[in-house]
């Protein structure tokens, strides 16, 4: 392997050129005409391609469901989902979900489930990296808009 094919976008020698999708959000890249789902994806890749605080992209779907990653810092507003449980996996850095009666501490590796008409708040105290996993529907700010309501998450 040559050392401009050493990184996630290294295709297997032999394959056959867009045959197995890569990760990337070019259009003229490696991915161009290849469906999401048969994409390699590189969460620190992912992760690396943006910096904007509670604004979740859409790495995967399947089954009516999205896959999304986000970096959270701060305080987000009180909100429930009257439709939808979500999923918070932390990859890196530590989450807390404030409940109304008691809080979730969660750090790299721990995941948890809101169910849907549970209120929640997430908060970290420094730039924290998470994995959700939820239906497709699902609005960030669920119940609630504000200015860090996103109605539509790029796909990345
Ligand atoms: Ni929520």
């Amino acid at each position: 392997m040559t050392a401009e094919h050493t990184g996630p976008d290294a295709i297997e020698p032999g394959a056959r050129p867009g045959a197995v999708g890569t990760d990337g959000p070019d259009a003229d890249g490696p991915d161009a005409g290849v469906p999401m789902a048969l994409r390699v994806v590189d969460l620190a890749r992912k992760l690396a391609s943006f910096d904007e605080r509670w604004s979740p992209r859409i790495i995967a779907e399947l089954n009516g469901q999205h896959v999304k990653i986000v970096k959270v810092e701060g305080e987000f507003a009180w909100h429930h989902h009257d439709a939808e449980d979500e999923l918070f996996l932390v990859l890196d850095g530590w989450l807390t979900i404030d409940l109304r009666d008691r809080a979730l501490e969660l750090g790299p590796g721990q995941l948890c489930v809101i169910p849907r008409g549970v209120e929640h708040r997430p908060r970290a105290e420094r730039e924290t990296h998470l994995l959700l996993f939820e239906p497709a529907s699902t609005l960030n700010t669920g119940n609630v808009r504000n200015e860090r309501t996103v109605q539509r998450p790029e796909r990345i």
